[in-house]
């Protein structure tokens, strides 16, 4: 297990967007959540995102846990240049009910679950 810390929790608290990559029977499969959605929980260790579609991920999770988030701004320095960008490595499942659920739905009631994913590795880009 690693851990979500130092630029990389700068980086997951600035950035505007997520982008959400999966694998299924015919490849790779992109979604998408909002930054400010994300929550990181147990000291960097497990990130929460609230889940409404997100129909085919579970679908491509079922069969293959792995998953990789990017998170990216230019408000956090990176070694050249102003911005800096993680790729988050991890296991993914969507949960139904529990502990993740019930924090999700405190902010986000809508959520039919959560996407919980448990950091695997983290790599800063830039
Ligand atoms: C910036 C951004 C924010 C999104 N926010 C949500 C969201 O709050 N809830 C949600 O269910 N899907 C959200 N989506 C859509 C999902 O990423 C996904 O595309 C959609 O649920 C379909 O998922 P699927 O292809 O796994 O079935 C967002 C997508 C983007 C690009």
């Amino acid at each position: 297990m690693a851990r979500i810390e130092g630029v990389c929790r700068e980086v997951c608290d600035a950035t505007e967007y997520v982008t959400i990559v999966t694998s299924g029977a015919d490849g790779p499969h992109l979604a998408g959540h909002w930054g400010s959605y994300m929550r990181i929980v147990d000291p960097g260790e497990v990130v929460v995102f609230p889940v409404g579609r997100f129909q085919r991920t579970e679908q491509n999770l079922r069969a293959n846990g792995r998953i990789q988030l990017m998170v990216a701004t230019r408000k956090v320095q990176g070694t050249r240049s102003p911005g800096q960008g993680c790729v988050i490595d991890g296991h993914g499942e969507i949960v139904a009910a529990g502990e993740y659920v019930d924090l999700v739905r405190e902010k986000f009631p809508w959520a039919r679950g959560a996407l919980v994913v448990r950091v695997a590795g983290v790599e800063t880009q830039l």
